[in-house]
């Protein structure tokens, strides 16, 4: 089997060049990429790269995620988040491919308490939600078999990352505000490759599984509690932490102002996907702390 993977250097996409090596030939690319086109800035450039390929499945783990910078980038974001993936849909539904592709709870409006299922409502807040949808869009509209993963709050041991920032001022400063009233999961980019390379094994033999699926790790905290839980792993781990435990202050998102609204209810249902591909999904903290394990230890 041939894989295209778009976005191989991302979070996401260094994790699946691992996970999916054992399901056959990968031709990885990057926007920089220079026999095949791979920069999504350019939509129709990537149609002949489907066509020299000639792949089995397609997977898109490209995008503009810079959420604030979107605000002022439209449509450089609207390129790469919807009329590429447009692109690659349109060309996988010509020779028959899979097309996977990763989207976002960005693209609900975060109202309420409760998970969503995924034909809940849509209302994206922001320019990387709004571009993230129309991909969806474009990708259900064209007649391409697909697997759409939203997810959340995606972490990985490779590059920056939110609990690396934390641990970074953690060990700087006396004191830390963190936003208390955004609920999702931490989910590791590991999770999502190690699923995704599940689910096209099921795709492939079972068209029917086409489809829109949340897929977020188990459980929910808030930014705070994710905060604390990975200063508090360092502590325990003997790393050099400088803020005391009641130093780390709660604040609301209104108390940090981002040219980008967030939703504050992130949490997403992942019923849907774990019937469908017989699958658990690990508590957020268990992957935290292998993460942090692998970094820091
Ligand atoms: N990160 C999150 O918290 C989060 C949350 C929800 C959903 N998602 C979704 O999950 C998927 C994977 O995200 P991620 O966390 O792995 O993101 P990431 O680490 O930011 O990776 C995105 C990848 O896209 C590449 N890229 C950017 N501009 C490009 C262009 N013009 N042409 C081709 N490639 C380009 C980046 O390359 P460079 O690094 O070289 O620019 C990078 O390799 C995305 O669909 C994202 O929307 C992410």
């Amino acid at each position: 089997m041939k894989i295209l993977l778009l976005g191989k250097g991302g979070q996401v996409g260094w994790e699946l060049q691992r996970a999916l090596a054992p399901l056959g030939e990968i031709v990885a690319l990057d926007h920089d990429s220079t026999e095949l086109a791979g920069d999504f800035s350019r939509p129709e450039s990537l149609a002949a790269t489907v066509q020299a390929v000639r792949p089995t499945v397609i997977v898109n783990a490209a995008a503009h995620t810079a959420v604030d910078k979107a605000e002022s980038e439209p449509e450089l974001a609207r390129a790469i988040n919807a009329l590429a993936p447009g692109v690659l849909a349109r060309e996988a539904a010509a020779i028959g491919a899979l097309l996977i592709h990763y989207s976002t709870d960005y693209v609900f409006d975060g109202s309420g308490q409760a998970p969503r299922a995924e034909d809940a409502p849509t209302a994206p807040l922001s320019a990387y939600g709004r571009t993230k949808l129309e991909g969806e869009e474009l990708i259900r509209a064209s007649s391409c078999r697909h697997a759409i993963f939203r997810t959340s709050w995606v972490f990985a041991a490779r590059g920056g990352n939110f609990a690396r920032t934390m641990l970074r001022l953690a060990a700087e400063r006396d004191a830390l505000n963190v936003i208390d009233d955004q609920i999702g999961a931490p989910t590791g980019a590991d999770l999502l490759a190690d699923v995704t390379a599940h689910a096209i094994r099921r795709l492939l033999v079972d068209p029917t599984l086409s489809g829109t699926y949340h897929l977020v790790a188990g459980g929910e905290t808030s930014w705070y509690g994710y905060a604390r839980h990975v200063i508090e792993w360092a502590r325990a781990h003997g790393k050099p932490i400088k803020v005391a435990p009641e130093a780390i202050r709660p604040i609301p998102t209104s108390a940090y102002p981002t040219p980008a609204a967030r939703p504050l209810n992130s949490r997403l249902d992942t019923a849907k996907l774990c019937h469908a591909f017989d699958l658990t999904l690990p508590h957020w903290q268990a992957g935290v702390d292998r993460m942090l394990t692998e970094v820091f230890q």
